[in-house]
Protein backbone atom coordinates (compact mmCIF):
# COMPACT_ATOMS: atom_id res chain seq x y z
CA UNK A 1 0.00 0.00 0.00
CA UNK A 2 1.05 3.86 -0.51
CA UNK A 3 -0.33 6.65 1.67
CA UNK A 4 0.09 10.33 1.73
CA UNK A 5 -0.24 12.29 4.95
CA UNK A 6 -2.09 15.71 5.93
CA UNK A 7 -1.28 17.31 9.22
CA UNK A 8 -1.55 20.67 10.84
CA UNK A 9 1.50 22.85 11.57
CA UNK A 10 -0.31 25.01 14.48
CA UNK A 11 -3.27 25.23 16.53
CA UNK A 12 -5.64 23.91 13.64
CA UNK A 13 -8.43 25.72 11.55
CA UNK A 14 -4.86 26.07 8.83
CA UNK A 15 -7.03 25.00 5.70
CA UNK A 16 -6.47 21.02 6.17
CA UNK A 17 -9.52 20.45 4.46
CA UNK A 18 -8.93 22.67 1.41
CA UNK A 19 -5.58 20.29 0.90
CA UNK A 20 -7.70 17.60 1.30
CA UNK A 21 -9.79 18.30 -1.31
CA UNK A 22 -7.11 19.81 -3.73
CA UNK A 23 -5.30 16.06 -3.16
CA UNK A 24 -8.28 14.08 -3.70
CA UNK A 25 -9.06 16.31 -6.70
CA UNK A 26 -6.04 15.48 -8.20
CA UNK A 27 -4.96 12.07 -6.42
CA UNK A 28 -5.26 8.45 -7.23
CA UNK A 29 -6.64 7.15 -3.64
CA UNK A 30 -9.09 4.39 -2.80
CA UNK A 31 -9.32 5.75 0.63
CA UNK A 32 -9.15 8.81 3.02
CA UNK A 33 -8.76 8.30 6.66
CA UNK A 34 -9.26 10.35 9.94
CA UNK A 35 -6.60 9.46 11.85
CA UNK A 36 -7.40 11.50 14.86
CA UNK A 37 -9.69 13.13 16.93
CA UNK A 38 -13.60 13.59 16.71
CA UNK A 39 -16.27 15.91 16.10
CA UNK A 40 -14.08 18.74 18.01
CA UNK A 41 -12.73 19.26 14.50
CA UNK A 42 -14.20 21.55 11.78
CA UNK A 43 -13.11 21.17 8.02
CA UNK A 44 -14.53 23.82 6.36
CA UNK A 45 -14.70 22.98 2.14
CA UNK A 46 -15.52 24.68 -0.77
CA UNK A 47 -17.05 22.11 -2.96
CA UNK A 48 -18.54 23.07 -6.62
CA UNK A 49 -19.59 26.42 -5.47
CA UNK A 50 -21.02 25.37 -2.22
CA UNK A 51 -19.70 25.56 1.47
CA UNK A 52 -19.66 22.91 3.89
CA UNK A 53 -18.33 22.28 7.40
CA UNK A 54 -17.44 18.57 7.96
CA UNK A 55 -16.58 16.85 11.59
CA UNK A 56 -15.74 13.50 11.62
CA UNK A 57 -16.22 12.50 7.81
CA UNK A 58 -13.17 12.50 5.74
CA UNK A 59 -13.38 14.60 2.68
CA UNK A 60 -12.96 11.75 0.10
CA UNK A 61 -16.58 11.70 0.20
CA UNK A 62 -17.45 14.88 -2.23
CA UNK A 63 -15.20 12.43 -5.14
CA UNK A 64 -16.89 9.30 -4.33
CA UNK A 65 -13.91 8.14 -2.29
CA UNK A 66 -14.05 5.20 -0.18
CA UNK A 67 -13.74 7.55 3.71
CA UNK A 68 -13.20 6.00 6.85
CA UNK A 69 -13.03 7.08 10.11
CA UNK A 70 -9.87 5.63 11.44
CA UNK A 71 -9.49 3.86 15.02
CA UNK A 72 -7.46 6.90 16.01
CA UNK A 73 -10.29 9.03 16.36
CA UNK A 74 -13.33 9.02 18.75
CA UNK A 75 -16.88 8.91 17.30
CA UNK A 76 -20.03 10.44 18.65
CA UNK A 77 -22.94 8.07 16.69
CA UNK A 78 -25.76 11.24 17.03
CA UNK A 79 -23.18 13.75 15.41
CA UNK A 80 -22.12 10.76 12.61
CA UNK A 81 -25.26 10.66 11.28
CA UNK A 82 -26.15 14.21 11.29
CA UNK A 83 -22.89 14.93 9.06
CA UNK A 84 -24.20 12.37 6.67
CA UNK A 85 -27.73 13.88 6.72
CA UNK A 86 -26.36 17.09 6.39
CA UNK A 87 -24.09 16.12 3.36
CA UNK A 88 -26.74 14.20 1.70
CA UNK A 89 -28.99 17.32 1.70
CA UNK A 90 -25.81 19.34 -0.11
CA UNK A 91 -26.14 16.94 -3.11
CA UNK A 92 -23.43 14.39 -1.78
CA UNK A 93 -24.06 11.18 -2.48
CA UNK A 94 -22.42 9.17 0.52
CA UNK A 95 -23.69 5.63 0.51
CA UNK A 96 -21.40 2.81 -0.09
CA UNK A 97 -18.72 5.21 0.85
CA UNK A 98 -18.39 5.92 4.72
CA UNK A 99 -16.92 3.43 7.11
CA UNK A 100 -15.98 3.66 10.79
CA UNK A 101 -12.55 1.22 11.80
CA UNK A 102 -14.35 -1.16 14.37
CA UNK A 103 -11.81 -0.09 16.79
CA UNK A 104 -12.63 3.71 16.91
CA UNK A 105 -13.63 4.58 19.77
CA UNK A 106 -17.32 6.27 20.95
CA UNK A 107 -18.21 9.26 22.59
CA UNK A 108 -20.90 8.62 25.12
CA UNK A 109 -23.63 11.13 26.53
CA UNK A 110 -21.00 10.87 29.71
CA UNK A 111 -18.56 12.21 28.15
CA UNK A 112 -20.42 14.62 26.51
CA UNK A 113 -21.83 15.60 29.56
CA UNK A 114 -18.39 15.89 31.77
CA UNK A 115 -16.80 17.83 28.89
CA UNK A 116 -19.73 19.91 28.60
CA UNK A 117 -18.44 21.59 32.37
CA UNK A 118 -14.81 22.67 30.95
CA UNK A 119 -13.83 25.66 31.37
CA UNK A 120 -9.86 25.42 32.44
CA UNK A 121 -9.16 24.09 28.55
CA UNK A 122 -11.81 25.98 26.84
CA UNK A 123 -12.67 22.67 24.74
CA UNK A 124 -14.79 22.42 22.12
CA UNK A 125 -16.76 20.46 24.81
CA UNK A 126 -17.97 17.94 22.15
CA UNK A 127 -16.30 14.68 24.36
CA UNK A 128 -12.65 14.27 23.34
CA UNK A 129 -10.91 14.12 26.34
CA UNK A 130 -13.17 12.04 28.33
CA UNK A 131 -13.76 9.59 25.40
CA UNK A 132 -9.48 9.36 25.41
CA UNK A 133 -9.40 9.01 28.66
CA UNK A 134 -11.76 5.91 28.98
CA UNK A 135 -10.02 4.59 25.59
CA UNK A 136 -6.69 4.40 27.97
CA UNK A 137 -8.27 3.34 31.25
CA UNK A 138 -9.45 0.15 28.61
CA UNK A 139 -13.10 0.92 29.61
CA UNK A 140 -14.17 2.71 26.53
CA UNK A 141 -16.59 1.54 24.07
CA UNK A 142 -15.79 0.98 20.36
CA UNK A 143 -17.53 1.29 17.46
CA UNK A 144 -18.03 -2.03 17.23
CA UNK A 145 -20.09 -2.35 20.07
CA UNK A 146 -22.97 -0.25 19.11
CA UNK A 147 -25.55 -1.42 16.37
CA UNK A 148 -26.27 1.36 14.86
CA UNK A 149 -22.51 1.44 13.32
CA UNK A 150 -22.95 -1.69 12.29
CA UNK A 151 -23.23 -1.55 8.53
CA UNK A 152 -20.78 1.27 8.47
CA UNK A 153 -17.54 -1.22 10.10
CA UNK A 154 -14.78 -1.72 8.28
CA UNK A 155 -11.50 -3.82 9.51
CA UNK A 156 -8.45 -1.24 8.76
CA UNK A 157 -5.96 -4.02 7.95
CA UNK A 158 -8.67 -5.90 5.85
CA UNK A 159 -10.00 -3.07 3.97
CA UNK A 160 -6.52 -1.44 3.23
CA UNK A 161 -3.63 -4.46 3.06
CA UNK A 162 -5.94 -7.93 2.36
CA UNK A 163 -8.79 -6.76 0.06
CA UNK A 164 -7.00 -3.69 -1.69
CA UNK A 165 -3.75 -2.49 -2.45
CA UNK A 166 -4.59 1.19 -0.86
CA UNK A 167 -3.69 4.38 -1.57
CA UNK A 168 -5.08 6.13 1.19
CA UNK A 169 -4.78 9.54 2.35
CA UNK A 170 -4.59 10.40 6.07
CA UNK A 171 -6.44 13.12 7.09
CA UNK A 172 -5.41 15.06 10.69
CA UNK A 173 -7.24 16.82 13.09
CA UNK A 174 -6.65 19.88 15.43
CA UNK A 175 -2.69 20.24 14.76
CA UNK A 176 1.12 20.38 16.32
CA UNK A 177 0.50 23.22 18.64
CA UNK A 178 -2.63 21.45 20.07
CA UNK A 179 -0.76 17.56 20.38
CA UNK A 180 -1.23 16.23 23.76
CA UNK A 181 2.42 15.30 23.80
CA UNK A 182 3.98 18.59 21.39
CA UNK A 183 1.63 21.08 22.14
CA UNK A 184 0.92 23.61 25.30
CA UNK A 185 0.39 21.25 27.73
CA UNK A 186 -2.47 21.49 29.38
CA UNK A 187 -4.05 23.13 26.57
CA UNK A 188 -3.78 21.08 24.28
CA UNK A 189 -6.10 18.24 22.60
CA UNK A 190 -6.16 14.86 24.21
CA UNK A 191 -5.09 13.04 21.03
CA UNK A 192 -1.87 12.49 18.85
CA UNK A 193 -1.72 15.25 15.54
CA UNK A 194 1.35 14.35 14.15
CA UNK A 195 2.39 12.30 10.95
CA UNK A 196 2.82 9.63 13.28
CA UNK A 197 -0.76 9.45 14.59
CA UNK A 198 -1.53 8.87 10.82
CA UNK A 199 0.88 4.92 11.36
CA UNK A 200 -0.92 4.26 14.18
CA UNK A 201 -4.09 3.74 11.82
CA UNK A 202 -2.36 0.47 10.66
CA UNK A 203 0.09 2.68 7.76
CA UNK A 204 3.32 1.49 7.60
CA UNK A 205 5.99 3.78 7.91
CA UNK A 206 7.89 2.77 4.58
CA UNK A 207 4.10 2.92 2.77
CA UNK A 208 4.28 6.78 3.00
CA UNK A 209 5.28 8.62 -0.36
CA UNK A 210 4.89 12.22 0.91
CA UNK A 211 3.45 14.59 4.44
CA UNK A 212 1.80 17.34 3.68
CA UNK A 213 2.18 20.00 6.15
CA UNK A 214 -0.37 23.15 6.41
CA UNK A 215 -0.45 26.43 7.89
CA UNK A 216 -1.37 29.77 7.79
CA UNK A 217 0.83 32.47 7.30
CA UNK A 218 -0.37 33.97 10.90
CA UNK A 219 -1.52 32.28 14.16
CA UNK A 220 -4.85 31.51 15.58
CA UNK A 221 -6.05 29.41 18.42
CA UNK A 222 -9.15 28.65 20.37
CA UNK A 223 -8.88 27.97 23.73
CA UNK A 224 -8.30 28.65 27.61
CA UNK A 225 -5.11 30.45 27.28
CA UNK A 226 -3.70 34.08 26.76
CA UNK A 227 -2.28 34.09 22.95
CA UNK A 228 -3.68 37.17 21.28
CA UNK A 229 -1.10 40.47 22.05
CA UNK A 230 -3.01 43.62 23.11
CA UNK A 231 -3.03 45.28 19.53
CA UNK A 232 -5.63 46.45 17.56
CA UNK A 233 -4.19 44.97 14.45
CA UNK A 234 -5.43 41.63 15.51
CA UNK A 235 -8.52 42.22 15.59
CA UNK A 236 -8.37 43.52 11.94
CA UNK A 237 -7.07 40.04 11.67
CA UNK A 238 -9.74 38.26 13.06
CA UNK A 239 -12.32 40.31 11.10
CA UNK A 240 -10.43 40.07 7.20
CA UNK A 241 -9.87 36.35 7.48
CA UNK A 242 -12.85 35.06 9.06
CA UNK A 243 -11.31 33.67 12.11
CA UNK A 244 -14.28 32.33 14.19
CA UNK A 245 -14.39 28.59 14.79
CA UNK A 246 -15.74 26.24 12.56
CA UNK A 247 -16.99 24.00 15.21
CA UNK A 248 -18.17 26.43 18.49
CA UNK A 249 -18.33 29.88 16.56
CA UNK A 250 -15.71 31.30 19.15
CA UNK A 251 -13.69 34.16 17.80
CA UNK A 252 -10.03 32.75 17.15
CA UNK A 253 -6.76 34.82 19.03
CA UNK A 254 -4.61 35.64 16.69
CA UNK A 255 -1.16 36.34 16.23
CA UNK A 256 2.02 36.40 13.37
CA UNK A 257 3.16 33.00 12.80
CA UNK A 258 5.87 31.84 15.26
CA UNK A 259 8.41 30.65 12.99
CA UNK A 260 10.31 28.71 15.80
CA UNK A 261 7.08 26.33 15.88
CA UNK A 262 6.70 26.03 12.48
CA UNK A 263 10.31 24.80 11.97
CA UNK A 264 10.04 22.41 15.35
CA UNK A 265 6.14 21.36 13.68
CA UNK A 266 7.90 20.60 10.14
CA UNK A 267 10.76 18.65 11.42
CA UNK A 268 8.69 16.47 13.23
CA UNK A 269 6.32 15.47 11.16
CA UNK A 270 9.24 15.51 8.18
CA UNK A 271 7.24 17.32 5.65
CA UNK A 272 7.44 16.94 1.95
CA UNK A 273 5.14 19.72 0.82
CA UNK A 274 4.36 22.71 2.60
CA UNK A 275 1.23 24.80 1.64
CA UNK A 276 1.08 28.47 3.39
CA UNK A 277 -2.76 29.49 3.22
CA UNK A 278 -4.41 32.86 3.82
CA UNK A 279 -1.56 34.94 2.09
CA UNK A 280 -4.77 36.98 1.14
CA UNK A 281 -5.44 38.30 4.29
CA UNK A 282 -2.36 40.10 4.94
CA UNK A 283 -2.39 40.90 1.68
CA UNK A 284 -5.69 42.80 2.77
CA UNK A 285 -4.35 44.19 6.22
CA UNK A 286 -0.73 45.33 4.73
CA UNK A 287 1.14 43.76 7.50
CA UNK A 288 3.90 40.82 7.21
CA UNK A 289 5.03 39.93 10.16
CA UNK A 290 7.50 36.88 11.83
CA UNK A 291 7.92 36.07 14.96
CA UNK A 292 11.33 34.64 15.19
CA UNK A 293 13.56 33.55 18.25
CA UNK A 294 10.69 35.94 20.28
CA UNK A 295 11.35 38.78 18.20
CA UNK A 296 9.09 40.25 15.31
CA UNK A 297 11.00 40.72 11.92
CA UNK A 298 8.91 43.31 9.90
CA UNK A 299 8.72 42.90 5.85
CA UNK A 300 8.01 45.66 3.86
CA UNK A 301 6.35 43.05 1.13
CA UNK A 302 4.73 39.96 0.61
CA UNK A 303 7.67 39.35 -1.68
CA UNK A 304 9.92 40.08 1.24
CA UNK A 305 8.11 37.62 3.28
CA UNK A 306 7.89 34.62 0.99
CA UNK A 307 11.36 35.16 0.31
CA UNK A 308 12.72 34.56 3.90
CA UNK A 309 10.83 31.48 4.21
CA UNK A 310 11.59 30.04 1.34
CA UNK A 311 15.92 31.06 2.36
CA UNK A 312 14.66 29.25 5.45
CA UNK A 313 13.36 26.27 3.92
CA UNK A 314 15.95 25.98 1.72
CA UNK A 315 17.90 24.29 4.68
CA UNK A 316 15.45 21.77 5.75
CA UNK A 317 16.69 17.89 6.08
CA UNK A 318 13.40 17.48 3.62
CA UNK A 319 13.67 20.22 1.14
CA UNK A 320 9.78 20.81 1.32
CA UNK A 321 8.02 21.96 -1.77
CA UNK A 322 6.63 25.27 -0.56
CA UNK A 323 2.93 26.71 -1.71
CA UNK A 324 1.68 29.79 -0.99
CA UNK A 325 -2.23 30.43 -0.97
CA UNK A 326 -4.36 32.80 -1.66
CA UNK A 327 -7.79 31.52 -1.68
CA UNK A 328 -10.16 29.41 -0.06
CA UNK A 329 -11.33 27.30 -2.62
CA UNK A 330 -8.04 26.52 -4.43
CA UNK A 331 -4.07 25.79 -2.99
P1 LIG B 1 -10.85 19.51 22.74
O1 LIG B 1 -10.12 18.92 21.60
O2 LIG B 1 -12.29 19.79 22.44
O3 LIG B 1 -10.64 18.75 24.00
O4 LIG B 1 -10.22 20.96 23.02
C1 LIG B 1 -8.87 21.14 23.44
C2 LIG B 1 -8.26 22.37 22.78
O5 LIG B 1 -8.13 22.13 21.39
C3 LIG B 1 -9.11 23.65 22.89
O6 LIG B 1 -8.22 24.74 22.97
C4 LIG B 1 -9.89 23.66 21.59
O7 LIG B 1 -10.31 24.94 21.22
C5 LIG B 1 -8.83 23.13 20.64
N1 LIG B 1 -9.38 22.46 19.46
C6 LIG B 1 -9.94 21.24 19.37
N2 LIG B 1 -10.29 20.94 18.13
C7 LIG B 1 -9.91 22.00 17.39
C8 LIG B 1 -9.97 22.27 15.98
O8 LIG B 1 -10.41 21.46 15.15
N3 LIG B 1 -9.48 23.48 15.59
C9 LIG B 1 -8.94 24.36 16.46
N4 LIG B 1 -8.86 24.15 17.78
C10 LIG B 1 -9.34 22.96 18.22
MG1 LIG C 1 -11.18 23.79 12.01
Amino acid sequence: MLADIIVDLQYGDCGKGKVTHHLCKNGDYTHVIRYNGGCNAGHTIFHEGKKFITHHIPAGVFFGIKSIIGPGCVINPDKFFDEIAELERGGIKTEGLICVAKNAHVITDEHLEEDGKDSKIGTTKKGNGPAYRDKYARKGLRAEDLPCFEEYLVDIYEELHIENNAIALLEGAQGFGLDIDWGDYPYVTSSHCTAASALLNGIPPQAVRKVWGVAKVYETYVGAKAFEPKDEIFKMLRLVGKEYGATTGRPRQCNWMNWNLLEKAANINGVTDLVFNKVDVLREIQKWNILNNKEKIQFDSEEGMKTWILDKLANFPTNPTVYFSESPNYI
